[in-house]
């Protein structure tokens, strides 16, 4: 099937969103301090690992579209929605956390508006790895919610 100039966009996007974010996590990684240092920078790698599993995914199935995946760190902060800081004032735990929340929100919003794109187009490949990550940020989100005492942020929008 030949992918939307659009689907090529959302996706490329997605590559600068889930780029950036693998950095962010390794500074949430390396600079929390405090009584939940063990289970925060445990549970930042872990997601910086799905993360970079699902930021492989979208690049290599703009590839298989005949796309060009964003590949630098400068094409990363051109086009990210996700925004980044140097480390040099500190958090507390809960503020890194509550960062990541609201980043997981932003990518899983962005996500739901990928994935009926995708299934207007009737690109179901892409389409089904778009559910699966949506999957897997609906998990995380509700581990970093419930760390913080507080509800799942509802979807604006309709899956
Ligand atoms: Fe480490």
């Amino acid at each position: 099937m030949t992918q939307s100039k659009t689907t090529k966009t959302f996706l490329n996007q997605q590559v600068a969103n889930y780029g950036l974010f693998y950095t962010k996590l390794h500074q949430f990684h390396w600079y929390v301090k405090g009584h939940n240092f063990f289970t925060l920078h445990e549970k930042f790698e872990e997601l910086y690992d799905q993360v970079t599993l699902i930021l492989d995914d979208i690049a290599e199935r703009l590839l298989q579209n005949n796309g060009q995946p964003y590949s630098t760190l400068q094409e990363f902060l051109e086009h990210a929605t996700l925004k980044e800081r140097p480390y040099t004032k500190a958090m507390t735990e809960d503020e890194m956390v509550q960062t990541v929340i609201d980043d997981l929100v932003t990518l899983r919003d962005e996500l739901v508006e990928g994935i009926k794109l995708t299934d207007e187009e009737g690109d179901d490949v892409t389409n089904d790895m778009l559910i699966a990550a949506k999957s897997k940020l609906d998990k995380e989100l509700w581990f970093f919610s419930s760390f913080l005492g507080k509800d799942q942020v509802p979807q604006t929008n309709a899956d």
